[in-house]
């Protein structure tokens, strides 16, 4: 199925300079990413790193974002917090670092591109 502009702007900043998969893909016994795009159910699905676990940003309905918007998301993104909660931990630090200095268009494009994921039910209890 082909894809809009927005959804390949938002592919390639969350796989690309956003990282969102190092802290929040699950890693295998190698320490490799189990998953490094859309291609993989487990990419996204949560993971623990440095103490911190970063939840699934896929669109399971209560331990990933299947409750939050695309707007919550930019919002969360942009300003460090929305109605769902705030930034913190190490996701802190991808804030601080990243994700406030890119442009409107460019977070709603990943806001577009996490909606897009599935979900998994038997991941979600
Ligand atoms: C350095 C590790 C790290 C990176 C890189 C990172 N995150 Fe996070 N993220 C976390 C952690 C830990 C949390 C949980 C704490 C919190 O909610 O602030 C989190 C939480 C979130 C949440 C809220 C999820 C929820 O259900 O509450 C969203 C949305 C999110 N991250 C999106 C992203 C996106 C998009 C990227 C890439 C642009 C990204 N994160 C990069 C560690 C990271």
């Amino acid at each position: 199925k082909d894809k809009d502009a927005e959804w390949n702007r938002g592919a390639f900043l969350v796989q690309g300079p956003g990282h969102c998969g190092s802290c929040h893909t699950p890693r295998g016994p190698a320490f490799n990413e189990k998953g490094m795009d859309q291609s993989s159910k487990l990419f996204l699905s949560g993971g623990l790193l440095d103490g911190w676990y970063a939840p699934s940003l896929r669109q399971d309905p209560n331990t990933g974002l299947g409750r939050w918007s695309e707007d919550d998301i930019y919002a969360f993104l942009k300003t460090g917090r929305n109605g769902h909660g705030v930034v913190f931990g190490s996701m802190a630090d991808a804030f601080n670092n990243s994700t406030q200095f890119l442009t409107d268009d460019d977070l709603h494009a990943i806001a577009h591109y996490l909606k897009a994921l599935p979900g998994d039910p038997s991941r979600d209890g």
